[in-house]
């Protein structure tokens, strides 16, 4: 399967400075990091960024913070984690923007990399404000969206920027798209789609999809949560979505009419463990 957009592999990048789109909406407890996959998957791009000799800008979002500067989503953590995986140096600068941001990044050398902080602690972000996407793009001459899980969002790193600076994709972009394209264009059967995370809202077409295409589709995370809620389920204090259970309805209506056309299986959680607390 061929992956139709350009990658940093399709343009000459060496020496060039480069903002890159990461997805480190990563959980963190007290901290801590408690799931580092999305972390560990982009180290390919930095490393092949690196490796040309670039100056390497990160940024990204964690959690929804609604433009307030709020430390509990402060991206500190994940700086020190990334900088532990890279196995070298890696500046963590504690804005997106402003003065001393701009001294911070015009400071790195080449082969240095750098993450700004989250950019939700800025309204501008999540608004696909024109002057917050140029206040990034001033720091780049290239930028690389990498974050597969912010591609559908039209927001000042995700979608102005790309109207003021020569955009490319990273390779984990470029992974998961392959990925995706080959279950649906060519899936090998039986195909079985498990689908997780907290939010449905964001995931109906593709649910919508795998439910016309696979064979099995599973239903896991917190989500799966919303789904029992909807057949009625008790489910105490668990993760719920509320609003999106007439959604979850709609869907299971519709997995049961698939059910019935052909040999399709549609699965949420059977069992489950019933306690006072999570840890
Ligand atoms: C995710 O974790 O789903 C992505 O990072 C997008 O986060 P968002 O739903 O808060 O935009």
């Amino acid at each position: 399967m061929a992956f139709s957009k350009k990658t940093i592999k399709d343009i000459t990048i060496t020496n060039k400075t480069v903002l890159v789109r990461a997805d480190y909406n990563v959980p963190i407890e007290n901290g801590k990091i408690t799931q580092d996959y999305r972390i560990k998957m982009s180290l390919p791009t930095i490393q092949y960024l690196l490796d040309k000799n670039c100056r390497v800008i990160i940024c990204s979002h964690l959690g929804r913070p609604d433009g307030k500067r709020n430390m509990e989503f402060s991206l500190a953590p994940v700086a020190k984690h990334l900088q532990k995986l890279l196995g070298q140096e890696l500046f963590f600068i504690p804005d997106a923007i402003g003065e001393s941001a701009q001294k911070a990044v015009a400071a790195l050398k080449p082969g240095q990399v750098a993450l700004l902080e989250n950019l939700r602690f800025y309204p501008g972000e999540e608004a696909n404000d024109k002057e917050f996407a140029q206040q990034l793009a001033a720091y780049a001459e290239v930028f690389v969206q990498d974050g597969f899980g912010v591609v559908h969002r039209a927001h000042a790193s995700t979608d102005a920027i790309t109207k003021l600076l020569p955009s490319v994709a990273g390779l984990l972009l470029e992974k998961e798209i392959i990925t995706i394209e080959a279950a649906i264009t060519n899936p090998k059967r039986p195909l079985m789609a498990i689908i997780g995370g907290a939010k449905i809202a964001d995931k109906i077409s593709v649910i919508e999809r795998f439910i016309k295409l696979a064979d099995v589709v599973v239903i896991g995370g917190a989500m799966a949560n919303t789904f029992l809620l909807a057949r009625k389920m008790r489910v105490g204090k668990s993760l719920v979505d509320v609003d999106d259970v007439p959604t979850a309805q709609r869907i299971i209506d519709m997995a049961a009419a698939e059910s019935k056309k052909r040999g399709f299986v549609f699965y949420v959680p059977q069992d489950g463990v019933v306690a006072d607390k999570m840890d």
